[in-house]
C-alpha cells in the first residue's frame, strides 16, 4: 500500500473571522485558503462575510471585494476578467473553474475557494505552475515550416483544415484540466496532463504544420502521453466546454496508426 508522509505544517487551522461590518441582510460566508510563506505558520481557512447585494456575480468579483474592502493581503492571480487569460483559475465549491467566469450566484450557502490542487502554493490562491509551463514549452507550441521561402508569403488553409482546430484553440492555457486528473496529480513531473497534450494535438492537426511526425514523436512516449487512464475528470472540469480527453485519445489513435 501507498504511504505518504504529510510535512509537518500540512494541517489546514482555522483562521481568522471577518464579520461583515455593513448590517446588510445579504450576507455570504466566503471560506477561503490562506498561507503566506513569509511566516512560518501553518495553512489556515479565513472566513469572510461578503455583502452580495453590492458584488458583482462573479467568484472573482467577490475576491476582489475582499480585497478592496476588508483584507488587501488576499492573493490570487487575475487579469482579463473575461474568461480569456486564464490566470484566475481556483478551486471553488470543490470545482477547478474560473473565477471570474464562475457566477456566486449558483452556489448555494458559503462558497469555500482553494487554490488549483496538488500544485505547491505560491501564496494563498496562487498555485505553483512552472512544471506546466516547462512541459508546455516542451511541446513547441508554435507554427513549424521547414523552409521560409519568402517573407511575405502567407501560409493558406483550408477552411475544413481550419475547422479541426475549432475545440482546440480556444483553450487558455487555465490548468483546470490538468489539476483536476488524478494521473497527473500523481506523475505531473513525467505525464504531460491533458492541458499540455490537448495543444500538442492542436500543433499536430494543423494543416499548415510541417513537424507532424516529430511532433508525434515527441509526446508518444510511455509517460508522457499513456499516463492518461481515461478518467474524464479534465473534460468535466474544463471552464471552456473543451474535450481535452478525446483529444488525448485522438493522439493516440494517430500514434496506433503511424
Ligand atoms: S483544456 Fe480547458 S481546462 Fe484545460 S487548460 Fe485548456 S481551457 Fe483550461
Ligand atoms: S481522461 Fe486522461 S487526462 Fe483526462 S482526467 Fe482522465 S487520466 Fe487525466
Ligand atoms: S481573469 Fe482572465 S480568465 Fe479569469
Amino acid at each position: 500500500m501507498v504511504q505518504f508522509n504529510l510535512p509537518k505544517n500540512s494541517k489546514v487551522l482555522k483562521g481568522s473571522y471577518f464579520k461583515d461590518t455593513t448590517g446588510s441582510k445579504n450576507i455570504k460566508k466566503i471560506n477561503i485558503y490562506r498561507w503566506n510563506p513569509d511566516k512560518n505558520e501553518n495553512p489556515k481557512i479565513d472566513t469572510f462575510e461578503v455583502d452580495i447585494t453590492k458584488c458583482g456575480n462573479k467568484v472573482l468579483d467577490i475576491l476582489n471585494k475582499i480585497k478592496n474592502e476588508i483584507d488587501p493581503s488576499l492573493t490570487y492571480r487575475r487579469s482579463c476578467a473575461h474568461g480569456v487569460c486564464g490566470s484566475c483559475a481556483m478551486n471553488v465549491d470543490g470545482i477547478n473553474t474560473l473565477s471570474c467566469m464562475k457566477s456566486h450566484k449558483d452556489i448555494n450557502g458559503d462558497i469555500n475557494i482553494y487554490p488549483l490542487p496538488h500544485l505547491k502554493v505560491i501564496k494563498d490562491l496562487v498555485a505553483d505552475l512552472s512544471t506546466l509551463y516547462r512541459q508546455y514549452e516542451s511541446i513547441e507550441p508554435w507554427l513549424k515550416i521547414k523552409e521560409i521561402k519568402s517573407k511575405k508569403i502567407e501560409i493558406n488553409q483550408s477552411k475544413q483544415n481550419r475547422k479541426k482546430l475549432d475545440g482546440l484553440y480556444e483553450c487558455i492555457m487555465c490548468a483546470c484540466c490538468s489539476t483536476s486528473c488524478p494521473s497527473y496529480w500523481w506523475n505531473g513531473e513525467k505525464y504531460l496532463g491533458p492541458a499540455v497534450l490537448l495543444q500538442a494535438y492542436r500543433w499536430i492537426i494543423d494543416s499548415r504544420d510541417e513537424e507532424r511526425k516529430e511532433r508525434l514523436k515527441v509526446v508518444g512516449d510511455k509517460l508522457k502521453l499513456y499516463g492518461c487512464h481515461t478518467i474524464m475528470n479534465c473534460t468535466n472540469s474544463c471552464p471552456k466546454g473543451l474535450n481535452p480527453a478525446k483529444a488525448i485519445s485522438s493522439l493516440k489513435k494517430m500514434l496506433a496508426k503511424n
